[in-house]
């Protein structure tokens, strides 16, 4: 009798965090898309600013085209009242009309905070505190959690654990699932991003301890060279994406200046190919009108969204990228990798990305039909730019 209770007991268990994963999944089923205010406003980031953006999603489209999240990166954080309730400080003077003002325009809400006791830029983290930040994140009305080891790296440092590569992984690796099991805890849905910049594998376990989307790599910056080797170097992960996690090479930095128009259709092009989530990372209240067209190139968005799910894979030594969709049909980009001025020729050929016989093209950045291709397309992409096709049958 007993033994069967507690068969019953943990069969109910076992049932609700299937529940709790299927819903989670559920809250992204396509990669997220939306904003952080880290890339262009990082550590002066303000209640006024995080305000300003959700307008501005709205009043460019950006909201329409698929951005749904406003997320607050690091430095929001204050000082914890004596309860050991986390506070924001003086520049967030309440979160949860902010994440009011951020429901109201239809758009979602997101946080920041870290396992360990400090965040990366030395604000309160969540070590300790987890359940009562969970509870916290609910009340206010949060919709995303993007959860930074930083700090906990301090602990391991302490404990001598920093050369006891087990030891240290486990610590990480249950960090990350307290932080999940209060989340459910805490009965709000909220989607989870892991940021230990792709430590351990963490592709391998990042959906055991709940997280939509894992960080793959450090830090992105707004220059071709951090972009591109971060999002070339994602070769190979494709096969650890799938609806509910995916893989994150980081945010985008589309609008911040430090690249060209062609660098920038190379990292939307990009990431839509790898199923990353796409948060813009720039100013949304002052975009010029490039900016615009390449954020909401709604052709490129679709291949980020496909209902597939599947991230592309990079085909041969040339930066050529082959990304399978729902109803047979394939994105492909085509990449100028090449240092040198002068732009080279690339040929595609048809049977190479599995098709025999005519194949309807259209170019995703042209906005133009290219007709039946029969055996290949030769395209001339321009330096540190891409050409971007969707190929059907
Ligand atoms: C880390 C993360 C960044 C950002 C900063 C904030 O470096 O990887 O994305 O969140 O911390 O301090």
């Amino acid at each position: 009798m007993v033994a069967s209770h507690l068969t019953l007991a943990v069969l109910w268990a076992g049932s609700l965090t299937l529940g709790a994963a299927a819903q989670s999944a559920q809250l992204a089923a396509t990669p997220p898309m939306g904003w952080n205010s880290w890339n262009h406003f990082a550590e002066k980031v303000t209640d006024a600013d995080v305000r300003a953006a959700a307008d501005a999603m709205v009043a460019t489209g950006m909201r329409d085209a698929g951005y749904v999240y406003v997320n607050v990166d690091d430095t929001w954080e204050g000082e914890r009242d004596a309860a050991g309730n986390i506070r924001s400080n003086s520049r967030f003077p309440d979160m949860k009309a902010l994440a009011d003002y951020v429901h109201a325009r239809g758009l979602k809400f997101g946080i920041y905070s870290s396992p360990g006791p400090k965040t990366c830029a030395g604000f309160e983290g969540s070590y300790g505190h987890e359940e009562q930040d969970a509870r916290t994140y609910a009340a206010w009305g949060v919709d995303f959690l993007k959860y930074d080891l930083c700090g906990l790296r301090d602990v391991i440092g302490r404990q001598n654990l920093q050369d006891d590569r087990a030891k240290s992984s486990a610590m990480i690796r249950e960090a990350y699932e307290k932080m999940h099991q209060a989340l459910v805890r805490g009965g709000r849905p909220i989607v989870y991003s892991l940021c230990e910049y792709g430590a351990d594998s963490v592709w391998e376990w990042g959906t055991a301890v709940g997280g939509n989307l894992w960080r793959t790599t450090d830090d992105i910056s707004d220059s071709f060279r951090s972009m591109a080797l971060i999002g070339f170097s994602q070769a190979g992960l494709e096969r650890y994406a799938k609806p509910g996690h995916w893989n994150d090479p980081d945010m985008l930095e589309i609008g911040n200046g430090g690249m060209n128009a062609d660098e920038y259709r190379t990292q939307m092009s990009l990431w839509a190919m790898l199923a990353a989530p796409l948060l813009a990372g720039n100013d949304l209240s002052r975009m010029d009108e490039t900016t615009k067209s390449i954020l909401m190139n709604k052709e490129v968005i679709a291949i980020d969204q496909d209902t597939l799910g599947v991230q592309g894979s990079r085909q041969g030594p040339l930066q050529v990228w082959v990304r399978p969709l729902a109803n047979g049909a394939k994105a492909v980009a085509l990449f100028n990798f090449v240092t040198d001025d002068v732009p080279q020729p690339i040929t595609l050929r048809l049977k190479d990305v599995g098709y025999r016989g005519l194949v309807h093209a259209r170019d995703l950045w042209e906005h133009k039909d290219l007709g039946m291709l029969k055996d290949s397309i030769t395209v001339t992409p321009p330096k540190g730019g891409v050409v971007m096709l969707r190929l059907w049958q």
